[in-house]
Formats: structure tokens, C-alpha cells, sequence
């Protein structure tokens, strides 16, 4: 056979469902599994979403405008006005999910072997998107001593060559949970002027700020035109993860130009699917209130049921449904799988994500798992009381 390529070996597989054969094989000998792993809600997609898609009576289901549609596009400048961010549909590329946002934004502003800098523990695709395209991620730690607040300016600048491109950041974070504050926003933003990068937020928790907090989009930063670059999705925000409808924000138009001639590559995003997203910006604030009310209940009671375990240390998130956990265990991947292979309370045992894949440095976060909080109160205290069981079992062990 033919060799397949260095870059598809290279290709890391995702740290999330690398330990999914071992939860099928628990469910076939009976054992039931909490999902701790992965971050699909349980939120009901908003009805006028599904709806406009139900009652649509469309014929010929054809391809759409590049960018996406422009009415679509034009209401999400109207959201975005909303949320003081001052863009027009022009600035705005629909994508196919945030993924591809992602996949777009590294294409159009780095080559092979640039260098994009990224606060770990990070969202572990970003790793696939770098590989895919042969960029290099340069991580830089942050500790869960500090709840995962942004790294001192001073380890950023010790990070640049005269290959770095970009500086990346999710807020608020998966897997963190870390609310990036006004005051970080524009330490990062003189940092980027100061050595000319252009700087992207992965924006996909948005929505999910708690505690009273603001989130502070890069693009509410003036001066910052130039060289900031946004992208959303609706999967979190509307519980539309199916969809697949994301975007890319950018003032600088020489970016959106040279992004949309990756997008003409792909044609168009989903029509049917923009037509959701676009009815699912009529979702009237009473959801998102729900929806947050109901996350930071989740959060509340996760964090203080894990604060319990003797040994457990928990960074409290402020914003995003995830939270990292440092376990008093040497390696969480072996924990992780045994959780799934040799444990069970009652029938039921947990599957949680091992942190290690959301670092780029070997052997940071080995001790540490990332849990998504997005089941229901009574299964979170379940699943916490089993992993708490779990512990002293395998400690003795
Ligand atoms: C931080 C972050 N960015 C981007 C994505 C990609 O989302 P999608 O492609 O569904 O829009 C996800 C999905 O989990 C995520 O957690």
C-alpha cells in the first residue's frame, strides 16, 4: 500500500474520545455511563429555530452565498451590535461551525512552521487544525493555582520569534472555564501592537458569562481593527451543535477577502441550517437567562460536592460548562480508563476527559481531568459520589 501522509500520522487523535471503546465495552457488560466527557448540552434547541426549519418550503435546496446569506449575516451584525460590538455583515463569514472558522483563520494569516501562542490547557482541537496545516502551537502554561487567569506578559514576550503570527485564546475557556476580564483583553491587545500579531478569540461560550461578569469580545477593543479576529458558533449558544453554522469576524478586510477565497474552496455553508440559525437570533432573552440560571446551579453543585473529596482541587469556573479537576492520582488517563474498565457503584461507573490532551506540553496536566457540566443536578451529584468512591478504591489499590 501507498505510505499515508507524515501530517495524517501526525494528526492527534481527539483526547475526548480516545477512551470511547472502553465506555462501549462497560455499557455491553450492563454498566451504565455518566458522561462527564464530552460538551453536548442537554438545553433544548430554542423551538423557533427548529421551527423556521419545519415550516420552510423551500424546493430546490441549493447551495448559498459564499459568505453566507446576507440576511443571515446582516442579523448577526444586528447581535453583535447588541452585544456592543460594532461589525457589519461585511466583516462577517458564515462558516460551518466554529471548526471551520478556525480551520480558516489559521490558513489565511500563517504558513507552514509559523508560530501561534496558546494559553493551555486549551480546546484540543486547535492541536488538529495547527497539525492539519503545519503550523506550530506554542503553548503557554496557565496553573490552576491562578483559576487559570492569563499568564504574565512577560512569558508571552519570551515566547516570540520572528515566526510567531498570532496569539489564540478561548473565553471564556474550554476547558478552563476562565473568563478572560477587560483589563487582560488589553494587556493582550499592547502586547500584539507591540510586536505585530494579529490576535483571535475563539468566542463560542460567549453567552455563558457568570456571576454578574462581563464577557469583553477583542472586538470591543479599539485600535484593535486590524489585527483582531473573532470567531463564533451558534452550537453552544443555542444548543445547536447539529447545525454546523459557525463564523469569522474580522474588521480587517484584506482577512475576510483572503478567508472567503478558502470558503469558495468549500462552496457554502449549510442552507438549511443558516435558515436555523438565522430564526434562532429571535430567541427572546428569558432563554438565555434559563439557560444560565440552570448552568451556574450545575456549577455550583459540582464544585462543592468536588471540593468534598479530600485530595480534589477544582479551578471554579466563571464562565463556559467545563471545569478542570486535579485528582490525587499520578496519570488521570490510566484513572480514566479504569473507571471504565474495572469500576463500577451500583451499576454505574464515569467517563471523564483526561486533561493531559488539552496541554501541548508533555507531561502538564496529568493529574487533571476536564469534566462538562452538562447533565442534569442529580446526575452531577451521582456521577461526583461515584468518582469519589472511585478515588478511595484506586488509591488503596
Ligand atoms: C472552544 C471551542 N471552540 C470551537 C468549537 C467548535 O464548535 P463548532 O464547530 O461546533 O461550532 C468547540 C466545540 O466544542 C469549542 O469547545
Amino acid at each position: 500500500m501507498p505510505s499515508i501522509s507524515k501530517k495524517g500520522r501526525q494528526m492527534p487523535a481527539s483526547p475526548i474520545r480516545k477512551l470511547v471503546p472502553y465506555a462501549e465495552a462497560a455499557k455491553k457488560r450492563g454498566t451504565k455511563v455518566i458522561h462527564l466527557n464530552i460538551g453536548q448540552p442537554d438545553i433544548k434547541t430554542p423551538e423557533i429555530a427548529l421551527d423556521a426549519v419545519r415550516n420552510h418550503t423551500i424546493e430546490v435546496l441549493a447551495y448559498s452565498m459564499t459568505e453566507g446569506s446576507e440576511t443571515y449575516r446582516k442579523k448577526i451584525a444586528a447581535y453583535y451590535a447588541k452585544n456592543s460590538i460594532a461589525v457589519s455583515a461585511d466583516d462577517i463569514i458564515v462558516t460551518t461551525g466554529g471548526s471551520e472558522a478556525l480551520s480558516f483563520v489559521m490558513g489565511t494569516i500563517m504558513d507552514a512552521e509559523d508560530e501561534i501562542i496558546i494559553p493551555e490547557p486549551f480546546y484540543a482541537n486547535y492541536n488538529g487544525f495547527a497539525t492539519a496545516l503545519g503550523v506550530k502551537v506554542v503553548p503557554i502554561a496557565s496553573s490552576i493555582e491562578s483559576n487559570f487567569a492569563l499568564p504574565p506578559i512577560a512569558e508571552f514576550e519570551e515566547l516570540i520569534t520572528p515566526k510567531t503570527k498570532a496569539i489564540l485564546i478561548c473565553n471564556p475557556g474550554n476547558p478552563t472555564g476562565y473568563l478572560y476580564s477587560k483589563e487582560e483583553i488589553q494587556q493582550l491587545a499592547e502586547l500584539v501592537k507591540k510586536h505585530n500579531l494579529f490576535l483571535v478569540a475563539d468566542e463560542v461560550y460567549r453567552e455563558f458569562a457568570y456571576d454578574g461578569r462581563e464577557h469583553y469580545s477583542i472586538l470591543r477593543e479599539p485600535g484593535l481593527e486590524d489585527r483582531a479576529i473573532m470567531v463564533d458558533s451558534v452550537s453552544k449558544r443555542y444548543s445547536m451543535c447539529g447545525a454546523r453554522i459557525g463564523c469569522l469576524v474580522s474588521k480587517n478586510q484584506e482577512v475576510i477577502q483572503t478567508a472567503l477565497k478558502f470558503a469558495q474552496a468549500r462552496l457554502s455553508p449549510p442552507t438549511f441550517a443558516q435558515i436555523a440559525s438565522e430564526a434562532a437570533l429571535d430567541t427572546p432573552q428569558s432563554y438565555f437567562d434559563a439557560v444560565s440560571k440552570e448552568y451556574v446551579e450545575r456549577r455550583d453543585l459540582l464544585v462543592a460536592e468536588l471540593q468534598k473529596i479530600e485530595g480534589v482541587k477544582v479551578a471554579v469556573p466563571q464562565g463556559a460548562f467545563y471545569c478542570v479537576v486535579e485528582l490525587p492520582v499520578s496519570n488521570s488517563d490510566d484513572f480514566a480508563q479504569w473507571l471504565l474498565e474495572k469500576f463500577e457503584m451500583d451499576g454505574e461507573t464515569v467517563m471523564v476527559a483526561p486533561a493531559a490532551g488539552f496541554y501541548a506540553t508533555p507531561g502538564l496536566g496529568k493529574n487533571q481531568i476536564r469534566i462538562a457540566y452538562v447533565l442534569h443536578k442529580d446526575q452531577l451529584i451521582k456521577a461526583v459520589h461515584i468518582l469519589a468512591a472511585a478515588l478511595k478504591e484506586y488509591n488503596v489499590q
